[in-house]
């Protein structure tokens, strides 16, 4: 076979030497523009997992590379005046141009031919018969371009302005930076790669890069400027540059990786932003994932490992570049977080991917989460709490407090609609045992499902209402049983369904209209869910007047029914989130238009509820601070709402995200409207509760130490866990949460098992020391 790999960076050569070893008859020629000695960039990492990776793939290059790496452990955080020194990160280090040099070394030697200073010509190469073409031609690709109609690319420009630098600066650690100029913020990512060497990667957002003139200096004037704002942190020494000019980072995706014989592989194919570690990894990585598709499909034939590399690579690549995306997101919104307690940034900073969360940094760095753990208690104490901040609770287990309602902890049963009532709106026995066993199970609020302020406006005909009497009834027995049996506090959401109103069970088609007994429906504009959904009627004054009264009467009952706090629904695309979205309201009188017309009626809805509210008792508010749909709300349209609800008395934001349309493209993941509630709750300082796809104690315990959230509220898995927060405690050995009697057998035996696994764990742990791959920095010294 005869392979043509276009572009000798680290992809392109660690794949031609993995095709040689294997199937050393291959011809293998790589065409690299550069000459031998010619390299950008400073340093490289890699963490000890690729490092482990290499040492199978080639022992030979391994050995040289782990040879001319050193290693650091710790990753240290310079923020406003505060320095931690956090462990248990196990990166190595070196030249590029080490790299490079080993990789051509070690591709010579295998009988593979490098001709540098040699330009491909992309559309030439595929028809100089090869049987397979490598572009691994980095991030300015013309191979990608070349080929562009068959690869489908994008490149997302980020707002942030970058540029790799070097220093002399010695450093034991990776160092992050921040630094607070009069121009705005500037960031220094940086890390040694060989004795007296590290590499600096500046950025700055557009405003400071603006500010400062940076679009005016050369080169050297801009080294000179970022001399002068981390002066302190150079500690005298100077910056190096080479090539170091100013870019927006570029983020870049192919819908293909594969065309007829030609194979993107690298930066060429897809970017991943810097912040989470070296895209020298991740072009190694392809170049074995390319070797493996070879393996696997026998090393023959090009096209079926093609095939199966584009297959078998693409969930990887595409994790990693979600993760790169939501860290890079954290850097551009550094301010955000400026006015936080170091520590705690600090710990939002190391926890900003998803990757590294509060237990893994517990077994890592537990001093740092022992500290974390004590700021997190010192808050709470400043909120006024009689708390241990010696020896504090895990975060999840501090109280909070919303006006006069204390809660025990911060874990929430998010509001769940059971379809069980029958069409009177009744809550029933199923309701009893359900809300009544997620109570026992020591949550520190609870919701109830979205009830209904008027048989009109349920979704459903199995929803509850609070409309009349025997409703109110059925949920004062409930509230009195949580009450009577639990530390719970109760929370009733209001609703009312507006358009997504009068559709069948959740189990016989979720928003699709009744079959027979349909209600006539209300909402903003005459727009009908789904096409064949029923066409509601836009809201007359006069809808509005008998819907406000609608809401305070079924406030009045909340109060009577003994709720310590009630939920206005204003998300999900039920009546008043269908006048807050522009996707829904197409009003032309002073209820649409503008956000602030759009959210009038949603504003005097909760006005008359607040004022008929006791005081004391807190009210929140849940919405969708995105539509997930071109046209539709966004992030920034959310602070603004949530900032209008908390002026009218709102104490809470519950933020949830879209179902306005059936078009939305929501972006799933672990934790994935966390985002969101963390921009509303750090740029417009208010409380907020966050909730999707939090599945575990320590995901709730990442988000509150980091301040991204006050509470965290779980759907789903309460449904099959009602014990979630019970068993948390027990793991974290939260001693004081609420039990019945009945049950205090069943707690302490949860308790003692949950001592000793972590015991056992931390044993295992210690025995599984990982191995590391190259010296420290101190060894290499000596
Ligand atoms: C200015 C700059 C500085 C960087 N500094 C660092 C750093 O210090 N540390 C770090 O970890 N990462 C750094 N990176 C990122 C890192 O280089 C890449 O993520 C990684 O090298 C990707 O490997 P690759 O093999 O896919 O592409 P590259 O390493 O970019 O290699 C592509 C090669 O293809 C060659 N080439 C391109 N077109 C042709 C053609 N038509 N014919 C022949 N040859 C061609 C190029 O000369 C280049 O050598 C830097 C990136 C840039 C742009
Ligand atoms: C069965 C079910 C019923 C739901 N009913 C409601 C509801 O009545 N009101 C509401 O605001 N959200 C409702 N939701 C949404 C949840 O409160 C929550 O926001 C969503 O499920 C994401 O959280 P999770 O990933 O923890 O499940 C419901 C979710 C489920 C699974």
């Amino acid at each position: 076979m005869k392979v043509h790999v276009i572009g000798g960076g680290p992809a392109g050569l660690y794949f031609a030497i993995l095709m040689k070893k294997a199937w050393p008859q291959t011809r293998i020629t790589v065409f690299e523009r550069n000459k031998p000695d010619d390299t950008f960039g400073f340093g490289v990492v890699f963490s000890d997992q690729t490092l482990a990776g290499f040492e199978s793939y080639d022992l030979e290059t391994y050995r040289q590379i782990v040879g001319h790496f050193a290693y650091w452990d710790d990753i240290e955080i310079h923020f406003r005046g505060s320095t931690f020194r956090i462990g248990g990160n196990g990166f190595c280090g070196t030249s590029r141009t080490m790299l490079l040099k080993i990789l051509g070394r070690r591709a010579h030697s295998l009988g593979i031919e490098l001709k540098y200073g040699s330009e491909a010509d992309p559309e030439r190469a595929t028809t100089r018969g090869a049987d397979l073409v490598v572009a691994s031609d980095g991030i300015n690709s013309r191979t990608r371009e070349a080929f562009k109609d068959k690869f489908n690319p994008t490149t997302e420009l980020r707002p942030n302005y970058f540029c790799w630098m070097g220093s002399d600066r010695p450093m034991d650690a990776f160092n992050f930076f921040f630094k607070e100029t009069s121009h705005g913020i500037f960031i220094a990512h940086c890390y040694q790669y060989q004795p007296g060497r590290s590499t600096w990667v500046m950025e700055t957002d557009p405003e400071t890069f603006g500010r400062a003139g940076l679009d005016t200096l050369d080169e050297a004037a801009s080294a000179q400027f970022l001399e002068g704002v981390f002066a302190e942190e150079l500690l005298g020494h100077k910056l190096i540059t080479n090539r170091s000019l100013w870019r927006n980072f570029p983020t870049i995706r192919c819908e293909k990786w594969t065309a007829e014989n030609v194979v993107l592989i690298g930066d060429a194919k897809a970017t991943a932003h810097f912040s989470i570690g070296s895209g020298t990894k991740l072009a190694m990585e392809d170049a074995i994932a390319l070797y493996e598709a070879f393996r696997f499909t026998g090393g023959r034939d090009v096209k079926p490992a093609l095939a199966r590399f584009e297959s078998a690579r693409r969930e990887e690549v595409e994790k990693t570049q979600h993760s790169a995306d939501v860290s890079l997101v954290w850097f551009e919104h550094v301010r955000r977080f400026w006015d936080m307690d170091p520590t705690r940034f600090a710990f939002g900073l190391m926890t900003r991917s998803k990757a590294i969360t509060y237990d893994n940094l517990a077994l890592r760095a537990p001093e740092f989460v022992k500290l974390t753990d004590k700021v997190v208690a010192r808050d709470t104490q400043a909120l006024g709490f009689e708390v241990d901040t010696a020896n504090p609770a895990a975060p999840m287990f501090q109280p909070f407090r919303l006006r006069d309602m204390t809660l025990a902890n911060r874990v929430v049963v998010s509001p769940m609609c059971q379809y069980s009532a029958k069409d009177d709106g009744i809550p029933n026995d199923w309701h009893m045992v359900h809300y009544g066993s997620r109570a026992i199970g020591g949550a520190g609020l609870m919701f109830t499902e979205m009830t209904d302020v008027a048989k009109d406006a349920r979704i459903s005909p199995g929803c509850t209402g609070i409309y009349d009497d025997t409703q109110e009834a059925g949920w004062k027995r409930i509230v009195d049983f949580v009450h009577a049996n639990s530390g719970t506090k109760f929370c009733l959401q209001l609703g009312h369904a507006g358009r997504k109103g009068s559709t069948r069970l959740m189990w016989d088609g979720i928003d699709e209209p009744l079959p027979d007994g349909n209600w006539p429906i209300v909402a903003a504009s005459p727009l009908p869910y789904y096409p064949h959904s029923q066409v509601p009627r836009a809201m007359t004054p006069a809808d509005m007047d008998a819907t406000i009264a609608d809401y305070v009467q079924a406030v009045q009952r909340a109060d009577r029914a003994g709720f310590d706090m009630v939920e206005l629904h204003a998300a999900h695309g039920y009546l008043l989130a269908s006048f807050i979205s522009p996707l829904t309201n197409k009003r032309t009188d002073e209820y649409g238009g503008a956000l602030e017309n759009r959210l009038r009626f949603p504003l005097e809805v909760f006005r008359a509820m607040r004022k008929t509210w006791p005081a004391d008792k807190p009210m929140s508010v849940r919405i969708s601070a995105t539509d997930w749909q071109d046209g539709g709300l966004t992030g920034d349209d959310a602070v603004a709402v949530a900032r209008d609800f908390a002026e009218a008395g709102c104490d809470l934001i519950d933020v949830s995200t879209g179902q306005t349309t059936p078009d939305a493209e929501p972006i799933y993941g672990r934790m994935y409207q966390t985002p969101f509630s963390d921009q509303i709750k750090n740029d417009a300082g208010l409380a907020t509760m966050c909730v999707g796809a939090i599945t575990s104690a320590d995901q709730v315990n990442t988000i509150i130490a980091a301040g991204r959230a006050d509470l965290v509220a779980l759907a789903r898995p309460h449904l099959v866990d009602p014990s979630f927060t019970m068993k948390a405690a027990a793991w974290y050995g939260a001693e004081d949460i609420a039990c019945p009697k009945q049950y205090r057998a069943g707690k302490d035996q949860l308790f003692r098992n949950s001592e000793r696994e972590r015991e056992d764990l931390t044993e295992l742990r210690l025995k599984a020391k990982p191995k590391t791959h190259a010296t420290t920095w101190k060894q290499a010294a000596e």
